[in-house]
């Protein structure tokens, strides 16, 4: 016999109600946790210079496990973050059955985050993928899937369109990225360029307007301009700027010999001081007139 409307009604509406209260305590939980991180890091100081990385953590005093360019029969995503642990034997070098926290646990030593920034992303990835993020692993191929994290416009891969395989970084995106940097080092005698923020803007502004004018597929909505701002910005904070670093983590996806988080921040770059950075990229992006657009994309041909 059917059970009375109101009883199979009444246990549906608390079901669904206790997950939005679950969900909106857990969400204030976390982000007052990244809230006194971002204060303790302004208030203690920096992690010295040389020690961003504590022994015997892999990169500590610079020191990289081996380097090795991945096979062909490896998983590779579009991220030269997650590539450039694999590469370096931090997370498995084939790229696959990864468990997310051990993706977050690498995150946070290898570039400096918080543990809430290195939580949140590979979280969000293993939500996005239909995964639970405390039991299940995942192939670095798994987060090529189109429009889920990856995107048209992107600022080192051509667009899924016109490259379905998207792991591979494309050299003469990020030469003309790379190409783009108006800083200057204060640190250089030379005046050695850095790539700005409003560098990344710019650059970004201009593969939205050529990935419309090439791609009939074309789509970027808000989410995803966000999220594509969020990468562009770990290139200025994470690796402040700095080309030649830039150059080997983008094209070879190596961390380069020596290096370290440009970012010291005590408990490691928080949600809350990162997103500084995205909205500076995200909100200072303008698209160039599609004539000036069209005009450089076929003097770049005939070179
Ligand atoms: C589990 C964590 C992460 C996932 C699932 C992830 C995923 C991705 C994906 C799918 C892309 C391609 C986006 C596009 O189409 O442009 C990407 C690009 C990128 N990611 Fe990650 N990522 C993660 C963590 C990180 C971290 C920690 C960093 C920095 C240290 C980072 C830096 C970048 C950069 C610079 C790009 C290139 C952006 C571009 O080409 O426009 N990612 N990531």
């Amino acid at each position: 016999m059917p059970r009375p409307f109101l009883l199979v009604a009444g246990r549906k509406l608390t079901f669904a109600a206790a997950a939005i209260v679950f969900r909106v305590l857990s969400a204030t939980a976390f982000f007052s946790v990244d809230l006194v991180i971002t204060i303790l890091n302004v208030v203690l100081p920096q992690k010295p210079m040389g020690k961003v990385i504590p022994y015997p953590k892999p990169g500590a005093k610079g020191l990289w496990p081996q380097y090795r360019a991945p096979l062909e029969s490896d998983s590779r995503s579009a991220c030269p973050a997650l590539n450039a642990m694999c590469n370096h034997g931090i997370l498995a070098r084939d790229g696959r059955k990864l468990s997310f926290k051990d993706i977050s646990a690498a995150i946070q030593d290898t570039y400096n985050f918080s543990p809430t920034f290195s939580f949140f992303v590979p979280h969000y990835a293993a939500q996005m993928l239909g995964r639970d993020y405390f039991k299940d692993t995942v192939d670095l191929n798994d987060f090529n899937v189109h429009n889920g994290i990856e995107h048209d416009a992107s600022l080192t891969r051509m667009d899924h369109c016109h490259e379905p395989e998207q792991h591979p970084p494309h050299h003469h995106t990020i030469d003309r990225l790379l190409n783009c940097a108006t800083g200057i080092d204060p640190l250089s005698s030379r005046g050695r360029k850095l790539l700005t923020d409003s560098d990344l803007a710019v650059f970004s502004g201009i593969r939205r307007v050529e990935s419309r004018l090439t791609n009939p597929q074309y789509t970027l909505d808000t989410f995803h301009k966000l999220f594509g701002s969020n990468n562009a910005a770990t290139m200025t904070t994470i690796f402040g700027g700095k080309l030649d670093d830039l150059s080997v983590w983008l094209k070879e996806e190596k961390l380069p010999d020596g290096w370290e988080p440009r970012r010291r921040d005590r408990f490691g770059v928080s949600m809350l001081s990162f997103n500084r950075h995205v909205l500076a990229v995200e909100l200072a992006v303008e698209e160039p007139d599609p004539k000036f657009v069209r005009a450089s994309m076929k003097e770049q041909m005939l070179r």
